[in-house]
């Protein structure tokens, strides 16, 4: 496995490669849903493909209220997740090198980006698809994974790949989830002990509300009551959204999705899960 830090060692790489190139952009602190996705990149890429992974903590999608220096940077440990799960070159550009200091062209997604997440966090989803841009524009990926688990930035993604044109196949992921039901996410590092112990009622209330009820407004309702319910919680927002356009579930005609974000002592956990339509 390769370490290519300068764009020019990826771009001398890529040249030479002919197969599918199969990238999976990551802020590093992997755990085992990135080890999933990159094992899938790598099924995906086959034998005569190549599977890259980027690790590149990108300053441009943290607020100035959340704290980027905290971020876990488990280096070595990345590698060799990296290297298990099968891939051939992991980049890692600096921030100098991804970011001139008279930077001033951005990539703004308008529409997706205003719901969920993105009315919590302002700017985030402005910085991801800046730094994913980037990262295509350096990769020149066939095909990119990207998690389930982060659903709005997946369907922001794949907008931003088809109204900008860009030549490559992006592919989902499903949700890795550890055995009592919580999403792995590098955020679960910052839960305390209880914390940890109480986390996995989140996705409990979500199946409870999706299987007991059929509306989405009363699915919503019955979720709100149910984390407000964990001691430690604070709900940021729990929603029905349709599928595809992020658009407030209505019915249950289309595909939906039931997203929650939770701050629970240091973190901040957020989830999703299918609602399909009823027949
Ligand atoms: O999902 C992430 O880890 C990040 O948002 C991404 C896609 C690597 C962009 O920095």
């Amino acid at each position: 496995m390769k370490s290519l830090i300068t764009m020019e060692s990826l771009r001398a790489w890529r040249k030479k490669l002919t197969g599918k190139v199969v990238f999976v952009p990551t802020m590093g602190a992997l755990h085992h849903g990135h080890e999933a996705l990159i094992a899938r990149a790598r099924r995906l890429a086959g034998p005569k493909g190549s599977v890259v992974v980027s690790i590149f903590l990108n300053p441009i999608q943290f607020g100035p209220r959340e704290d980027i220096a905290a971020y876990p940077k488990p280096l070595k440990n990345d590698l060799l997740v990296c290297r298990r799960a099968g891939a051939d070159a992991v980049f890692l550009p600096t921030v100098a090198d991804m970011y001139g200091p008279d930077r001033s062209v951005f990539v703004d997604e308008e529409s997706l980006s205003s719901v969920l997440c993105g009315r919590s966090r302002p700017g985030h989803f402005r910085g991801v698809c800046t730094v994913v841009a980037k990262l295509f524009n350096i990769v020149q990926p066939t095909h990119a994974i990207f998690g389930e688990k982060d659903w709005q930035q997946l369907a922001i993604i794949r907008r931003m790949v088809r109204d900008l044109n860009f030549p490559l196949e992006i592919v989902a992921s499903p949700t890795v989830r550890e055995s009592d039901g919580l999403a792995a996410s590098s955020r679960n590092a910052y839960l305390t002990p209880e914390e940890r112990a109480l986390a996995p009622q989140i996705h409990a209330a979500m199946q409870a509300a999706a299987t007991k009820l059929k509306d989405p407004v009363a699915i919503v309702k019955a979720l709100v009551r149910a984390v407000e319910k964990i001691p430690k919680a604070r709900l940021d927002y729990a929603e029905a959204v349709e599928a595809v356009t992020l658009d407030s579930l209505k019915n249950r005609k289309s595909e939906g999705r039931l997203a929650v974000a939770v701050f629970l002592g240091k973190a901040r956990l957020i989830d999703n899960i299918p609602l399909p339509p009823l027949k």
